[in-house]
């Protein structure tokens, strides 16, 4: 991944900063294009997992829509070259603000967690004459079987409406003049790498799309969210998640009527493998019976060890030498802010080049600036 020219050039990039390998993100954005195409499927880039302009930039010139949760993401959306109908929005606190600026950008549609959501929506847009589009997101109960903080789609969750309470919501759909119901939307968590998840997910919209016909209500765009899973232990030999079985499986599980459309979110899949961080080691210190290798990068920079105890690969790219043991930490106030314990990294000296390798989603995008630390930069292949 890093040769010794690519090395030489960090040399003049003040650290810790963002790597992006843009060559790979435009491979693997090919994959998803062609695969997707295949079946006439949208994409919606979802801008959480990583906001830079320019990353954003190169995704919107595939012809991906945006999968926004703010307004200040539908702002940056459409300054990065998204167009207003091809804007998804979810989330379930959006505020009265955050609302009319989707309505007055004219977003395609609004995922709607909640009845007093939908209701607030209507009024808004009465008040402002427009019709807003929307798909009610839709908690199917089933269990992606991942990290317990990126867990969406169980009833336990904050996240959409329940099934007990579909009555209600067409009820409240009935008197909202303002609002069109056009989609059906699911997202039930975050790298999920068991595709058989996803075929659950295929067969339990297939019985809730049976629930709605027998009510003559057939939507015509159905949302199955993101959630695709990438290789945190082998960035090198699975740089591209596997998309082609991906979006197979909703060809092979999902039943769609000729008229319905397919969107997914995709975030993670799209990005993470494309970024690194790349920081500089400031001290070796001998602890009792450890040796910490003290990074100029931190949880502030990449939170996810700290917050999930995510792992992310550690590579010491600028040593050969031999294989030691090291606790890999960052140089915050926190003992939470460590990369990794027990990590064999051939041996380590002050100044040595340390990548964290598949940081590009939900990296750069999480970053604080607890103890006042500034912002890293990011940094580009294409541009050095
Ligand atoms: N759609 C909705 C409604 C979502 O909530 C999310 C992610 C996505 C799409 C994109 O999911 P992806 O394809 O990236 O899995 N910060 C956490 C991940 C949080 C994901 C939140 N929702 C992490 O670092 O693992």
């Amino acid at each position: 991944m890093f040769n010794s020219t690519r090395i030489d050039q960090f040399k003049n990039i003040p650290t810790p900063f963002y790597y992006y390998n843009m060559e790979l993100l435009e491979n693997t954005l090919d994959l998803i294009k062609t695969e997707a195409s295949r079946y006439g499927y949208h994409i919606h880039y979802a801008v959480k997992a990583n906001a830079n302009p320019k990353i954003m930039k190169l995704i919107q010139t595939y012809g991906f829509g945006a999968d926004c949760v703010s307004g200040n993401e539908i702002t940056r959306s459409l300054e990065t070259g998204y167009t207003a109908n091809k804007i998804v929005y979810a989330g379930v606190g959006k505020s009265d603000r955050e609302i009319l600026t989707a309505l007055e950008a004219g977003i395609f549609c609004f995922n709607c967690e909640s009845i007093p959501e939908i209701e607030l929506i209507n009024e808004l847009a009465e008040q402002t004459n427009k019709t807003a589009r929307i798909a009610i997101r839709i908690n199917p109960n089933v269990n992606a079987n991942t990290h317990h903080y990126i867990t969406t789609g169980i009833e336990e969750n904050k996240f959409g409406i329940n099934r007990w309470e579909f009555e209600s919501v067409l009820e409240t759909l009935e008197q909202s003049k303002n609002i069109e119901l056009i989609g059906l939307h699911f997202h039930i968590g975050s790298q999920i790498t068991d595709l058989s998840v996803f075929k659950g997910l295929c067969l339990r919209i297939n019985e809730i799309q049976e629930w709605f016909k027998e009510r003559q209500i057939l939507v015509n765009h159905i949302n199955v969210g993101g959630g695709f899973g990438v290789d945190y232990k082998h960035p090198d030999e699975n740089p591209i998640p596997d998309f082609v079985s991906f979006f197979g499986i909703f060809k092979e599980f999902l039943n769609l009527t000729p008229s319905q459309e397919l969107h997914f979110e995709l975030g993670r899949s799209v990005v993470a493998q494309c970024g690194s961080l790349i920081s500089k080691v400031l001290y070796v210190k001998n602890g009792v019976n450890t040796k910490f290798a003290i990074l100029d990068a931190g949880m502030t920079e990449l939170l996810r060890p700290a917050l999930y105890q995510a792992y992310h690969k550690i590579e010491n790219i600028s040593s050969n030498g031999e294989e030691e043991v090291y606790d890999v930490v960052g140089p915050i106030c926190e003992s939470s802010d460590c990369f990794g314990k027990a990590v064999s990294l051939p041996s380590t000296k002050r100044n040595d080049f340390i990548a964290l390798r598949t940081a590009g989603a939900y990296g750069e995008a999480m970053a604080s600036r607890y103890n006042l630390r500034d912002i890293a930069d990011s940094v580009f292949s294409n541009e050095l």
